[in-house]
Order: structure tokens, then sequence, then C-alpha cells
């Protein structure tokens, strides 16, 4: 694995930009697998301003998102749809068509939709370039410790500490999501690049762990110590002492 330490979280949201262009360049239908939460928000302001400013062109990318909750509507405001919709899909060039997110919507067959998953990556060629970020528990994705690293798509339980920290964006609290729809371990680890990125002192520890620890279930991220090509952005934060 190869790790990039940006000064801040601004830097790092920039570098990782620079890194999505730098592959769209060189492949225009480039596909993309995509992550949600607080980490690459910056990322995606980044990407939508240099798409305005350098006039670029998305039409031929394609995205595969990494998870989404179950029981949670598409036009929910804490759904992933709404997320990526807001923070990116509505502000760039990407066909709806080519656009794709797990459905986890109330009364979906989880089992179904998952095979539905894997055969679209399958079908569009599977993912150049995946983004990931890390749990403070090391999850990625929403593969918490514990999970298989053979792992495919599938719906799981959400950790305690992950369903704490939906919570904190969540309105109506008894609508927070227990469950989710995930890529797995097996699955992520399928792409042909991987860049993971995290940010602040509260991720040091699992970044220590996905880096340096023995690759184990335990430790969800450290899996991509068996990927040949995986940059590992972080800032000085979360690269710890
Ligand atoms: P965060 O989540 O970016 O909101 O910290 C990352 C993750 O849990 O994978």
């Amino acid at each position: 694995m190869r790790l990039l330490v940006a000064p801040d979280y601004t830097a790092l949201s920039e570098a990782a930009a620079e890194l999505v262009l730098n592959a769209l360049h060189a492949k225009p239908n480039l596909t993309l697998g995509l992550p949600t939460g607080e980490t690459p928000i910056g990322m995606y302001n980044a990407l939508v301003r240099r798409y305005r400013a350098e006039h670029l062109d998305f039409s031929q990318v394609r995205t595969f998102n990494l998870d989404e909750y179950l029981g949670v509507g598409l036009a929910h405001p804490n759904s992933y749809h709404s997320y990526m919709r807001e923070r990116f899909f509505d502000h760039v060039n990407i066909p709806m068509v080519n656009q794709h997110i797990p459905d986890g919507s109330p009364g979906i067959d989880a089992a179904v939709e998952c095979e539905k998953y894997e055969s679209a990556i399958r079908d569009n060629g599977g993912i150049d370039l995946l983004i990931a970020g890390i749990g403070a528990n090391g999850h990625i994705a929403f593969n918490e410790p514990g999970s298989p690293l053979d792992s495919r798509t599938r719906a799981v339980d959400l950790s305690p500490e992950t369903i704490a920290n939906a919570g904190r964006s969540f309105h109506d609290k008894s609508a927070v999501p227990r469950r989710a729809i995930t890529m797995g371990v097996a699955s992520i680890l399928e792409a042909r690049r991987i860049l993971l990125l995290a940010s602040g002192a509260h991720k040091a520890d699992a970044v220590r762990r996905a880096l340096d620890g023995p690759v184990a279930e335990s430790a969800p991220a450290s899996a991509l110590q068996l990927h040949p090509r995986v940059i590992v952005l972080v800032d000085e934060a979360a690269r710890g002492a």
C-alpha cells in the first residue's frame, strides 16, 4: 500500500479529487466505486468545483456506491441516494442510467437486490477506481469487524458504534437504520485500484491497523493489504504519531 499524508483535510480533499481526475483523464469511461459519509464531502466539493471551472466531461463515467441503509426509502433525506444527489450527481453530467446505488427501500428483497448489484458490477466490467472511507472501528463500506474476507455484496447488521454515528444525522431517532446493504470485502478487493481516505485523529488507530496490523476480520480494512494497487490518503491527524 502506498501512504500519502496531506497536511490537513482541505489538502486531502484536493489530492483525492486530483487522483480521480487523473484517472478520468486516462480513461474517460472510468468506472468509480464511491463512498458516502463525512470524509469524502470535501472531495466531492472539489470535483464539482473543478468540473465547472475546467469544463470537464463526466458523461461516460459510471459509478457504483459502496453501500446504502436498509429500510430507508430512496427519497429519505438521510439515504445515500439523497447524499449522492446533493453532494455530487445533481452537479455533474454523469447520466442517471450510469449511477448505481443499492436500493435499501422498505420491503425490498435484499438478497435479490445484492445479487443484481453484483451482476451489474460484473456486466459493467468491474470497477476501475474504488474510493472508500474507514470507520473508527476499522470497517470498510459497511463491512463491520468480523466480516469475512471473502464476503460479497449482502445485507448486514450495523455495529452499535455505526448506528450511534448514523444517529447523529437522523432527525427522527426512531428511524435510524440498524441494517444496510454493502459491497463485501471480496467485492471491494476486485476493484482494479483502491483509494482509502481518512481524516482526523479519531481514525488514526483504524488507519494504523489497516496499514500495519495483521490482515484480520476484526479489522476489515486490513484486507486492503492483500490488494496490489492501494493508495491510503490521510491527513496528519489520521496518520497519528
Ligand atoms: P465518515 O465515515 O467518513 O463519516 O467518518 C467513514 C466510514 O465509516 O467508512
